[in-house]
């Protein structure tokens, strides 16, 4: 088990699009999964995806925990395990999007509020090759489509609809008044 190093905006690993993984039980595949595990969790991340340790790979890690579900009783879509996910694959079931903020391992100390489909579903293999297929919502459904967005070289910021939420964590504070909290975690 290593910590690898996390890519930050500006690699050009994080703008190139991820290659599909041919067998995920390849020994260097379970090696890699096992290393952005601890990777993960040593940053205090809710979410990994390959590119974010220089691999251009189409494997994602994410946990969403009850603590971040809406009210006390979370519905169970909102609520996922730790998951690893190969060659993810998202459908979204609505045009809706909402809007919460977002941050990001590859942009540190940087928060911003992004839309994203409310609901979603998505499958494909967990690490020993076996089918995932879920349905998601919430902080769940958020967090698996940040880490497939950076499978396809895509970052948070793109999908902003205005820069003027895209903010130093520091100065959380000034809008937390007006806003609902904001989560701490980056994926
Ligand atoms: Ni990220």
């Amino acid at each position: 088990m290593a910590i690898l190093k996390i890519a930050r905006m500006g690699h050009p690993v994080l703008r190139r699009p991820a290659e599909p993984v041919a067998d995920p039980t390849d020994p260097d595949i379970q090696r890699l999964i096992r290393d952005m595990a601890e990777t993960m969790t040593d940053a205090n991340g809710a979410g990994l995806a390959a590119p974010q340790v220089y691999r251009s790979a189409r494997v994602i890690l994410f946990h969403a925990p009850a603590m971040r579900a809406e009210g006390e009783e979370p519905a169970p879509t909102e609520v996922a395990p730790f998951t690893v996910l190969i060659n993810p694959e998202i459908t979204m079931d609505t045009q809706e999007r909402v809007e919460d903020w977002e941050g990001c391992l590859s942009i540190p100390g940087l928060r911003g509020r992004v839309p994203r489909a409310p609901q979603i579903r998505y499958r494909g293999l967990g690490p020993d090759g076996a089918p995932i297929e879920r349905e998601a919502t919430g902080f769940h459904a958020r967090v698996v489509q940040h880490e497939v967005d950076h499978l396809d070289g895509v970052l948070y910021p793109d999908r902003m609809k205005s820069l003027d939420s895209l903010i130093f964590e520091t100065e959380l504070r000034h809008v937390l008044a007006k806003q609902a909290p904001a989560h701490k975690e980056s994926a």
